[in-house]
Protein backbone atom coordinates (compact mmCIF):
# COMPACT_ATOMS: atom_id res chain seq x y z
CA UNK A 1 0.00 0.00 0.00
CA UNK A 2 0.73 3.50 -0.35
CA UNK A 3 0.13 7.42 1.05
CA UNK A 4 -2.36 9.02 -0.18
CA UNK A 5 -0.32 11.86 -1.06
CA UNK A 6 1.80 9.10 -3.53
CA UNK A 7 -1.39 8.03 -4.82
CA UNK A 8 -2.15 11.60 -5.84
CA UNK A 9 1.46 12.35 -7.37
CA UNK A 10 1.09 8.91 -9.48
CA UNK A 11 -2.82 9.18 -10.92
CA UNK A 12 -3.39 13.02 -10.84
CA UNK A 13 -2.63 14.13 -14.87
CA UNK A 14 -3.61 17.61 -15.29
CA UNK A 15 -1.39 20.67 -15.46
CA UNK A 16 0.77 21.19 -13.30
CA UNK A 17 0.45 18.04 -11.64
CA UNK A 18 3.25 15.34 -11.32
CA UNK A 19 2.55 12.85 -12.93
CA UNK A 20 1.01 15.00 -15.60
CA UNK A 21 3.74 16.84 -16.27
CA UNK A 22 5.77 13.84 -17.26
CA UNK A 23 3.08 12.46 -19.43
CA UNK A 24 3.25 15.83 -21.00
CA UNK A 25 7.09 14.88 -22.06
CA UNK A 26 5.46 12.10 -24.58
CA UNK A 27 3.20 11.87 -27.47
CA UNK A 28 -0.58 11.36 -25.94
CA UNK A 29 -2.80 9.54 -28.34
CA UNK A 30 -5.77 12.48 -28.61
CA UNK A 31 -7.91 10.21 -31.41
CA UNK A 32 -8.85 8.00 -33.70
CA UNK A 33 -8.15 8.93 -37.69
CA UNK A 34 -11.75 7.02 -38.05
CA UNK A 35 -13.51 9.73 -36.10
CA UNK A 36 -12.47 12.06 -38.52
CA UNK A 37 -13.47 9.99 -41.77
CA UNK A 38 -17.35 12.07 -41.72
CA UNK A 39 -17.99 14.91 -43.81
CA UNK A 40 -17.66 17.34 -41.06
CA UNK A 41 -13.97 16.30 -39.50
CA UNK A 42 -14.19 18.37 -36.21
CA UNK A 43 -14.34 16.63 -33.06
CA UNK A 44 -14.06 17.25 -29.09
CA UNK A 45 -10.79 15.98 -27.27
CA UNK A 46 -10.37 15.77 -23.50
CA UNK A 47 -7.07 14.66 -22.85
CA UNK A 48 -5.22 14.90 -19.68
CA UNK A 49 -7.79 17.30 -18.02
CA UNK A 50 -7.64 19.66 -20.85
CA UNK A 51 -10.47 20.41 -23.23
CA UNK A 52 -9.65 20.77 -26.81
CA UNK A 53 -11.14 20.52 -30.49
CA UNK A 54 -9.63 18.44 -33.36
CA UNK A 55 -10.47 18.94 -36.94
CA UNK A 56 -9.07 18.58 -40.80
CA UNK A 57 -8.32 21.66 -42.18
CA UNK A 58 -9.27 22.07 -46.16
CA UNK A 59 -5.72 21.70 -46.87
CA UNK A 60 -5.97 18.28 -45.40
CA UNK A 61 -3.93 18.97 -42.49
CA UNK A 62 -4.81 18.62 -38.78
CA UNK A 63 -5.32 21.06 -35.66
CA UNK A 64 -5.73 20.59 -32.36
CA UNK A 65 -6.88 23.73 -30.69
CA UNK A 66 -8.44 25.25 -27.09
CA UNK A 67 -12.44 24.07 -26.68
CA UNK A 68 -13.29 27.48 -25.49
CA UNK A 69 -12.81 30.38 -27.69
CA UNK A 70 -10.74 33.04 -26.50
CA UNK A 71 -13.51 35.20 -27.46
CA UNK A 72 -15.81 34.52 -24.40
CA UNK A 73 -15.78 30.75 -24.02
CA UNK A 74 -18.35 29.73 -26.49
CA UNK A 75 -17.55 25.74 -27.23
CA UNK A 76 -15.77 25.60 -30.63
CA UNK A 77 -16.73 22.01 -31.52
CA UNK A 78 -19.51 23.66 -32.88
CA UNK A 79 -17.45 25.51 -34.98
CA UNK A 80 -17.32 26.58 -38.38
CA UNK A 81 -15.40 24.47 -40.58
CA UNK A 82 -14.58 27.02 -43.16
CA UNK A 83 -11.87 29.16 -45.37
CA UNK A 84 -9.13 26.78 -44.04
CA UNK A 85 -10.10 26.83 -39.87
CA UNK A 86 -12.49 26.62 -37.64
CA UNK A 87 -14.80 29.55 -37.14
CA UNK A 88 -16.75 30.30 -34.04
CA UNK A 89 -20.23 30.50 -34.73
CA UNK A 90 -20.92 33.32 -31.69
CA UNK A 91 -19.36 36.13 -33.51
CA UNK A 92 -17.16 34.81 -36.21
CA UNK A 93 -13.63 34.98 -34.97
CA UNK A 94 -11.91 32.41 -37.33
CA UNK A 95 -8.81 30.19 -36.29
CA UNK A 96 -6.32 28.12 -38.59
CA UNK A 97 -4.85 25.29 -37.41
CA UNK A 98 -1.64 26.45 -35.47
CA UNK A 99 -4.69 28.24 -33.19
CA UNK A 100 -4.13 31.96 -34.31
CA UNK A 101 -7.31 34.06 -35.28
CA UNK A 102 -7.04 35.47 -38.36
CA UNK A 103 -10.24 37.32 -38.45
CA UNK A 104 -12.58 38.87 -36.52
CA UNK A 105 -15.34 40.24 -38.88
CA UNK A 106 -17.90 41.98 -36.29
CA UNK A 107 -14.40 44.04 -34.95
CA UNK A 108 -14.31 47.76 -36.61
CA UNK A 109 -12.71 47.73 -39.81
CA UNK A 110 -9.21 47.90 -40.03
CA UNK A 111 -8.44 46.29 -36.71
CA UNK A 112 -5.65 44.22 -35.88
CA UNK A 113 -6.62 42.99 -32.43
CA UNK A 114 -6.68 39.51 -33.56
CA UNK A 115 -3.18 39.58 -34.30
CA UNK A 116 -2.60 39.10 -30.81
CA UNK A 117 -5.23 36.31 -30.26
CA UNK A 118 -4.13 32.68 -30.13
CA UNK A 119 -5.46 30.03 -28.67
CA UNK A 120 -3.89 27.30 -27.14
CA UNK A 121 -2.58 24.79 -29.85
CA UNK A 122 -0.92 21.35 -29.48
CA UNK A 123 1.21 19.46 -32.60
CA UNK A 124 -0.48 16.15 -33.70
CA UNK A 125 0.92 13.43 -35.93
CA UNK A 126 -1.09 10.66 -37.20
CA UNK A 127 0.66 7.16 -37.42
CA UNK A 128 -1.39 4.22 -38.49
CA UNK A 129 -4.76 4.70 -37.39
CA UNK A 130 -4.13 7.24 -34.23
CA UNK A 131 -3.64 10.72 -34.45
CA UNK A 132 -1.15 12.07 -31.23
CA UNK A 133 -0.65 15.37 -29.70
CA UNK A 134 2.53 17.01 -27.81
CA UNK A 135 1.22 18.28 -24.92
CA UNK A 136 4.34 19.77 -23.36
CA UNK A 137 6.88 22.12 -23.55
CA UNK A 138 9.62 22.51 -26.58
CA UNK A 139 10.35 19.95 -28.84
CA UNK A 140 8.20 16.79 -29.05
CA UNK A 141 10.22 14.16 -28.50
CA UNK A 142 11.09 11.29 -31.80
CA UNK A 143 8.89 8.11 -32.11
CA UNK A 144 10.83 5.07 -31.72
CA UNK A 145 10.92 2.56 -34.09
CA UNK A 146 8.01 0.42 -32.63
CA UNK A 147 6.60 -2.53 -34.75
CA UNK A 148 3.19 -0.57 -34.61
CA UNK A 149 4.65 2.66 -36.02
CA UNK A 150 7.14 0.89 -38.65
CA UNK A 151 4.80 -1.83 -40.55
CA UNK A 152 2.68 -0.56 -43.25
CA UNK A 153 -0.97 1.06 -42.58
CA UNK A 154 -2.06 -2.04 -43.81
CA UNK A 155 -0.73 -4.13 -41.10
CA UNK A 156 -2.31 -2.38 -38.39
CA UNK A 157 -5.68 -1.86 -37.13
CA UNK A 158 -6.86 0.88 -34.42
CA UNK A 159 -9.16 0.75 -32.01
CA UNK A 160 -10.05 2.58 -28.75
CA UNK A 161 -12.59 1.94 -25.66
CA UNK A 162 -13.56 4.38 -22.60
CA UNK A 163 -12.92 3.15 -18.82
CA UNK A 164 -14.59 5.01 -16.25
CA UNK A 165 -11.25 5.17 -14.13
CA UNK A 166 -8.31 6.19 -13.23
CA UNK A 167 -5.47 5.34 -16.07
CA UNK A 168 -2.98 4.14 -14.09
CA UNK A 169 -5.35 1.47 -12.40
CA UNK A 170 -5.76 0.53 -16.25
CA UNK A 171 -2.16 0.53 -17.07
CA UNK A 172 -1.51 -1.75 -14.28
CA UNK A 173 -3.99 -4.74 -15.37
CA UNK A 174 -1.69 -4.40 -18.52
CA UNK A 175 1.59 -5.12 -16.85
CA UNK A 176 0.01 -8.01 -13.96
CA UNK A 177 0.72 -11.15 -16.27
CA UNK A 178 -1.13 -13.23 -13.16
CA UNK A 179 -4.67 -12.05 -13.68
CA UNK A 180 -4.99 -13.65 -17.13
CA UNK A 181 -5.13 -17.15 -15.27
CA UNK A 182 -8.01 -16.04 -13.65
CA UNK A 183 -10.01 -12.89 -15.12
CA UNK A 184 -9.82 -14.82 -18.84
CA UNK A 185 -10.55 -18.22 -17.37
CA UNK A 186 -12.58 -19.56 -20.20
CA UNK A 187 -13.68 -22.87 -18.44
CA UNK A 188 -13.92 -24.70 -22.00
CA UNK A 189 -11.67 -24.43 -24.52
CA UNK A 190 -13.06 -23.20 -27.86
CA UNK A 191 -11.91 -24.18 -31.42
CA UNK A 192 -8.70 -21.78 -31.74
CA UNK A 193 -9.75 -21.72 -35.67
CA UNK A 194 -12.29 -18.88 -34.58
CA UNK A 195 -9.62 -16.98 -32.93
CA UNK A 196 -8.92 -14.30 -35.78
CA UNK A 197 -8.84 -11.12 -34.13
CA UNK A 198 -9.37 -12.22 -30.61
CA UNK A 199 -7.03 -12.43 -27.67
CA UNK A 200 -6.15 -15.47 -25.55
CA UNK A 201 -7.88 -18.23 -28.67
CA UNK A 202 -5.14 -19.14 -30.56
CA UNK A 203 -2.77 -22.33 -29.75
CA UNK A 204 -0.04 -21.37 -27.26
CA UNK A 205 3.34 -21.34 -29.20
CA UNK A 206 4.34 -24.15 -31.46
CA UNK A 207 1.97 -26.61 -29.40
CA UNK A 208 -1.56 -28.04 -29.83
CA UNK A 209 -2.49 -26.72 -26.56
CA UNK A 210 -5.33 -24.06 -26.75
CA UNK A 211 -4.02 -20.65 -24.63
CA UNK A 212 -6.85 -20.76 -22.79
CA UNK A 213 -6.11 -24.34 -21.65
CA UNK A 214 -2.79 -23.49 -20.34
CA UNK A 215 -3.48 -20.51 -18.97
CA UNK A 216 -6.22 -22.27 -16.66
CA UNK A 217 -4.02 -25.40 -15.66
CA UNK A 218 -0.86 -23.05 -14.54
CA UNK A 219 -1.99 -20.46 -12.58
CA UNK A 220 1.09 -19.54 -10.84
CA UNK A 221 3.74 -17.97 -13.62
CA UNK A 222 7.25 -16.63 -12.33
CA UNK A 223 7.08 -13.43 -12.90
CA UNK A 224 10.46 -11.61 -13.66
CA UNK A 225 10.77 -7.82 -14.70
CA UNK A 226 14.08 -6.31 -16.57
CA UNK A 227 14.28 -2.36 -17.06
CA UNK A 228 14.98 -1.17 -20.56
CA UNK A 229 15.49 1.75 -22.88
CA UNK A 230 12.00 2.04 -23.33
CA UNK A 231 10.42 0.90 -19.73
CA UNK A 232 10.33 -2.98 -18.76
CA UNK A 233 10.13 -6.18 -20.07
CA UNK A 234 8.08 -8.34 -18.25
CA UNK A 235 8.78 -11.63 -18.40
CA UNK A 236 6.10 -14.74 -17.68
CA UNK A 237 7.30 -18.48 -16.86
CA UNK A 238 4.82 -21.30 -16.84
CA UNK A 239 6.57 -24.58 -16.05
CA UNK A 240 4.68 -27.28 -18.02
CA UNK A 241 4.45 -30.77 -16.64
CA UNK A 242 6.14 -32.26 -19.40
CA UNK A 243 9.06 -30.07 -18.59
CA UNK A 244 9.14 -27.61 -21.07
CA UNK A 245 8.66 -23.63 -19.68
CA UNK A 246 5.50 -21.26 -21.68
CA UNK A 247 7.46 -18.24 -21.77
CA UNK A 248 5.14 -14.83 -22.22
CA UNK A 249 7.16 -11.36 -22.77
CA UNK A 250 5.01 -8.54 -22.42
CA UNK A 251 6.40 -5.05 -22.05
CA UNK A 252 5.39 -1.48 -20.27
CA UNK A 253 6.72 1.41 -22.63
CA UNK A 254 7.00 4.53 -20.65
CA UNK A 255 5.20 5.94 -19.42
CA UNK A 256 1.19 4.67 -20.17
CA UNK A 257 1.60 1.90 -22.97
CA UNK A 258 2.05 -1.60 -23.01
CA UNK A 259 2.96 -4.00 -25.52
CA UNK A 260 2.01 -7.61 -25.38
CA UNK A 261 1.04 -10.88 -27.72
CA UNK A 262 -2.40 -11.17 -29.18
CA UNK A 263 -1.60 -14.34 -31.54
CA UNK A 264 1.25 -15.85 -33.51
CA UNK A 265 0.42 -13.64 -36.04
CA UNK A 266 -0.39 -10.27 -34.18
CA UNK A 267 0.50 -8.12 -31.34
CA UNK A 268 -1.08 -5.18 -29.20
CA UNK A 269 0.39 -1.90 -28.33
CA UNK A 270 -2.43 -0.06 -26.57
CA UNK A 271 -1.82 3.19 -24.30
CA UNK A 272 -4.16 3.81 -21.15
CA UNK A 273 -4.55 7.63 -21.95
CA UNK A 274 -5.63 10.13 -19.16
CA UNK A 275 -9.36 11.64 -20.47
CA UNK A 276 -9.13 13.33 -17.23
CA UNK A 277 -8.49 11.65 -13.46
CA UNK A 278 -11.22 9.93 -13.65
CA UNK A 279 -11.90 8.46 -16.96
CA UNK A 280 -9.59 7.14 -19.61
CA UNK A 281 -9.44 5.70 -23.13
CA UNK A 282 -7.58 2.72 -24.12
CA UNK A 283 -5.90 3.04 -27.71
CA UNK A 284 -4.61 -0.33 -29.44
CA UNK A 285 -2.68 -0.58 -32.64
CA UNK A 286 -3.28 -3.96 -33.69
CA UNK A 287 0.24 -5.07 -35.75
CA UNK A 288 0.25 -8.37 -37.87
CA UNK A 289 3.82 -9.96 -38.65
CA UNK A 290 1.70 -12.11 -40.93
CA UNK A 291 -1.09 -10.93 -43.60
CA UNK A 292 -2.27 -7.25 -43.69
CA UNK A 293 -5.09 -7.16 -40.97
CA UNK A 294 -8.64 -7.48 -41.62
CA UNK A 295 -9.74 -3.88 -40.44
CA UNK A 296 -13.28 -4.53 -41.59
CA UNK A 297 -13.84 -7.89 -39.76
CA UNK A 298 -11.56 -6.43 -36.55
CA UNK A 299 -13.76 -3.16 -36.28
CA UNK A 300 -17.40 -4.72 -36.79
CA UNK A 301 -16.12 -7.40 -33.67
CA UNK A 302 -15.27 -4.28 -31.36
CA UNK A 303 -18.29 -2.09 -32.62
CA UNK A 304 -20.88 -4.49 -31.48
CA UNK A 305 -19.34 -3.93 -28.32
CA UNK A 306 -19.20 -0.22 -28.24
CA UNK A 307 -21.14 2.88 -28.92
CA UNK A 308 -20.39 5.61 -30.86
CA UNK A 309 -19.00 8.17 -31.39
CA UNK A 310 -17.56 8.11 -27.43
CA UNK A 311 -16.69 4.42 -27.85
CA UNK A 312 -18.31 3.62 -24.50
CA UNK A 313 -18.74 -0.03 -23.97
CA UNK A 314 -22.13 -1.59 -24.70
CA UNK A 315 -21.74 -3.62 -21.03
CA UNK A 316 -20.54 -1.13 -18.41
CA UNK A 317 -20.81 -0.76 -14.67
CA UNK A 318 -24.90 0.60 -15.10
CA UNK A 319 -25.91 -3.05 -16.23
CA UNK A 320 -24.05 -5.22 -14.66
CA UNK A 321 -21.22 -5.76 -17.36
CA UNK A 322 -24.00 -8.09 -18.32
CA UNK A 323 -23.26 -10.69 -15.26
CA UNK A 324 -24.84 -13.70 -15.67
CA UNK A 325 -24.27 -16.66 -12.68
CA UNK A 326 -25.22 -19.23 -14.98
CA UNK A 327 -22.32 -18.16 -17.25
CA UNK A 328 -19.93 -18.16 -14.43
CA UNK A 329 -20.54 -21.34 -13.37
CA UNK A 330 -20.01 -22.93 -16.61
CA UNK A 331 -18.18 -21.03 -19.14
CA UNK A 332 -16.41 -18.34 -17.84
CA UNK A 333 -14.74 -17.23 -14.41
CA UNK A 334 -16.47 -13.92 -14.17
CA UNK A 335 -19.66 -14.43 -15.94
CA UNK A 336 -19.36 -11.13 -18.25
CA UNK A 337 -19.23 -12.67 -21.59
CA UNK A 338 -16.38 -13.83 -24.02
CA UNK A 339 -14.60 -10.37 -24.68
CA UNK A 340 -11.62 -9.64 -22.52
CA UNK A 341 -11.72 -6.55 -22.37
CA UNK A 342 -15.61 -6.63 -20.55
CA UNK A 343 -12.98 -9.12 -17.63
CA UNK A 344 -10.56 -5.91 -17.75
CA UNK A 345 -12.70 -3.07 -17.67
CA UNK A 346 -14.95 -4.55 -14.51
CA UNK A 347 -11.13 -5.37 -13.01
CA UNK A 348 -10.30 -1.43 -13.34
CA UNK A 349 -13.38 0.09 -12.96
CA UNK A 350 -14.75 -1.93 -9.88
CA UNK A 351 -12.00 -0.59 -7.59
CA UNK A 352 -13.48 3.18 -8.13
CA UNK A 353 -12.61 5.86 -10.18
CA UNK A 354 -9.73 6.49 -8.73
CA UNK A 355 -8.41 3.24 -6.22
CA UNK A 356 -7.50 4.37 -2.54
CA UNK A 357 -4.14 2.59 -2.75
CA UNK A 358 -3.73 3.09 1.02
CA UNK A 359 -5.92 -0.02 1.26
CA UNK A 360 -4.16 -2.39 -1.18
CA UNK A 361 -1.98 -5.25 -0.59
CA UNK A 362 0.37 -6.14 -3.08
CA UNK A 363 1.82 -9.71 -3.31
CA UNK A 364 4.73 -11.08 -5.07
CA UNK A 365 2.88 -11.23 -8.15
CA UNK A 366 2.56 -7.71 -8.73
CA UNK A 367 6.43 -6.94 -9.12
CA UNK A 368 6.00 -4.94 -12.36
CA UNK A 369 3.82 -2.60 -10.79
CA UNK A 370 5.46 -2.21 -7.90
CA UNK A 371 8.89 -1.18 -10.35
CA UNK A 372 6.70 0.48 -12.56
CA UNK A 373 5.96 3.17 -9.83
CA UNK A 374 9.29 3.74 -8.93
CA UNK A 375 10.29 4.98 -12.34
CA UNK A 376 7.28 6.78 -12.63
CA UNK A 377 8.45 8.29 -9.55
CA UNK A 378 12.00 8.81 -10.41
CA UNK A 379 10.54 10.14 -13.77
CA UNK A 380 8.61 12.87 -12.07
CA UNK A 381 11.84 13.64 -10.19
CA UNK A 382 13.40 14.27 -13.09
CA UNK A 383 11.15 16.45 -14.64
CA UNK A 384 10.65 18.98 -11.53
CA UNK A 385 14.57 19.26 -11.46
CA UNK A 386 14.69 20.04 -15.46
CA UNK A 387 16.66 17.07 -16.21
CA UNK A 388 14.81 14.79 -19.11
CA UNK A 389 18.23 12.56 -19.72
CA UNK A 390 17.03 9.90 -17.82
CA UNK A 391 13.25 9.70 -18.98
CA UNK A 392 12.97 6.48 -21.42
CA UNK A 393 13.40 7.56 -25.26
CA UNK A 394 13.89 11.01 -24.61
CA UNK A 395 17.02 11.11 -22.99
CA UNK A 396 19.88 9.00 -23.43
CA UNK A 397 19.24 6.73 -26.12
CA UNK A 398 18.36 7.95 -29.48
CA UNK A 399 14.50 6.49 -30.34
CA UNK A 400 15.39 6.05 -33.77
CA UNK A 401 17.58 2.72 -32.63
CA UNK A 402 14.52 1.32 -30.36
CA UNK A 403 13.01 -1.36 -32.38
CA UNK A 404 10.71 -4.11 -31.28
CA UNK A 405 9.61 -4.58 -27.81
CA UNK A 406 9.26 -8.35 -28.52
CA UNK A 407 5.78 -9.28 -27.32
CA UNK A 408 5.46 -13.61 -28.05
CA UNK A 409 4.75 -16.77 -26.42
CA UNK A 410 6.99 -19.20 -26.83
CA UNK A 411 7.33 -22.97 -25.14
CA UNK A 412 10.77 -23.78 -24.99
CA UNK A 413 13.26 -25.70 -22.95
CA UNK A 414 13.26 -25.12 -19.01
CA UNK A 415 16.92 -24.11 -19.16
CA UNK A 416 16.77 -22.76 -22.34
CA UNK A 417 13.99 -20.45 -22.53
CA UNK A 418 15.78 -16.87 -22.67
CA UNK A 419 16.99 -18.68 -26.31
CA UNK A 420 13.43 -20.07 -26.78
CA UNK A 421 11.91 -16.48 -27.04
CA UNK A 422 14.38 -14.75 -28.89
CA UNK A 423 14.43 -17.37 -31.68
CA UNK A 424 10.97 -17.36 -31.79
CA UNK A 425 11.04 -13.46 -32.48
CA UNK A 426 13.78 -13.49 -34.86
CA UNK A 427 11.86 -16.10 -36.86
CA UNK A 428 8.86 -14.16 -36.88
CA UNK A 429 10.43 -11.69 -37.59
CA UNK A 430 12.41 -13.60 -40.69
CA UNK A 431 9.25 -15.07 -41.76
CA UNK A 432 7.26 -11.09 -42.25
CA UNK A 433 8.08 -10.54 -46.00
CA UNK A 434 4.82 -7.91 -46.27
CA UNK A 435 6.99 -5.80 -44.33
CA UNK A 436 10.95 -5.38 -42.73
CA UNK A 437 10.17 -6.27 -39.60
CA UNK A 438 14.50 -7.59 -39.08
CA UNK A 439 15.77 -5.39 -36.25
S1 LIG B 1 -17.24 33.66 -28.31
FE1 LIG B 1 -16.27 33.00 -30.08
S2 LIG B 1 -16.34 34.69 -31.42
FE2 LIG B 1 -17.28 35.40 -29.62
FE1 LIG C 1 -6.50 -8.65 -18.98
Amino acid sequence: MISKQLNDTLTLTGPGTDAGEVMRRYWQPAALTDELAGKRPVVPVRLLGEDLVLFRDSDGELGLIGRGCPHRGADMCYGRLEDNGLRCPFHGWHFDRTGQCVEQPGEPEGSRMYEKIKTTAYPVIEKNGIIFAYMGPGEPPAFPNFDCFRAPETHVFAFKGLWDCNWLQAMEVGIDPAHASFLHRFLQDEDPADSYGKQFRDKAADTDIPMTKLLRDYPRPDITVEETDYGMRIIALRHLDNGKTHVRITNQIFPEAISIPMSREMIITQWHVPIDDEHCYWYSMFTSFDKPVNKELMRAQRLKEHRLPDYAPIRNKSNGYGFDPDEQMHETYTGMGLDINVHDQWAVESPGAIFDRTKEHLGKTDVALIKYRRMLRAAIASVKEGNLENLPMIGGVDPATIFGPISNDTIGDKDNWQDAFETSDRERRAACTDWDATT
